[in-house]
């Protein structure tokens, strides 16, 4: 009997790669692309305008959040794993936030990982439903496919956590936009923080 031969892909696969996280100083060597989002780039998030305004006027221009991330290959099954580091602060009552989106492809799902500090995931589904879920370091917040999801900073110093997602998942930036922001604020409560309805949310729709 002859042994079955495996198949072999048609080209070599790509070098793994090493990635390090460093969340004292928010970098990932390994990595091979990086954006970052300074207040400037925020306008619109925040529910203050006010107090957005004036944060801005005495704004450094330095970042409020970034990501550094490796994407070695495309394709179906093909992963982006990266590390996303975020400022402490809040506009008004809010908290910082990442300006969340819904997969393009939006059965994709994506998992963070807590490195530091103190945050929460807040995610919405389409249909009505909204969760905030509490992430710091050791914890992990897996978020299934058709959430909306973003970030947001709710202690008082930097949050730092490792993502991954499918590559080929694509965001859709606007769809939050459209509906005046996601349905839950998160908002200071003494020293912690709780959600309440966002009064200017008027449902998600894709336009
Ligand atoms: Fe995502």
């Amino acid at each position: 009997m002859e042994e079955p031969v495996p198949a072999s892909p048609a080209s070599l696969p790509v070098p793994p790669v090493l990635l390090e996280t460093r969340p004292e100083d928010g970098t990932m060597p390994g990595a091979d692309a990086r954006y970052t989002k300074t207040l400037g780039d925020l306008a619109g998030l925040y529910r203050d305008t006010a107090a957005f305004e004036a944060a801005l006027a005495a704004d450094s221009g330095a970042p409020v959040y970034w990501v550094e991330s490796s994407t070695p290959e495309q394709g179906e099954g093909a992963l982006t794993v990266g590390l996303s580091v975020m400022e402490p602060g809040t506009i008004g009552e809010e908290f910082y936030l990442t300006r969340g989106h819904l997969h393009r492809n939006a059965g994709r799902a994506e998992v963070y990982y807590g490195l530091s500090g103190h945050g929460v995931i807040l995610m919405d589904s389409l249909q009505g439903e909204s969760h905030a879920l509490e992430i710091g370091p050791g914890q992990a917040v897996h978020i299934p496919g058709h959430w909306v999801h973003r970030s947001v900073n709710v202690g008082t110093t930097r949050l730092a956590t490792l993502f991954a997602y499918a590559a080929d998942a694509g965001q859709d930036y606007e769809l939050i936009a459209r509906a005046g922001g996601m349905r839950q604020l998160v908002v200071r409560d003494g020293d912690g923080w709780r959600t309440r309805p966002n009064p200017d949310h008027t449902g998600y729709r894709h336009d």
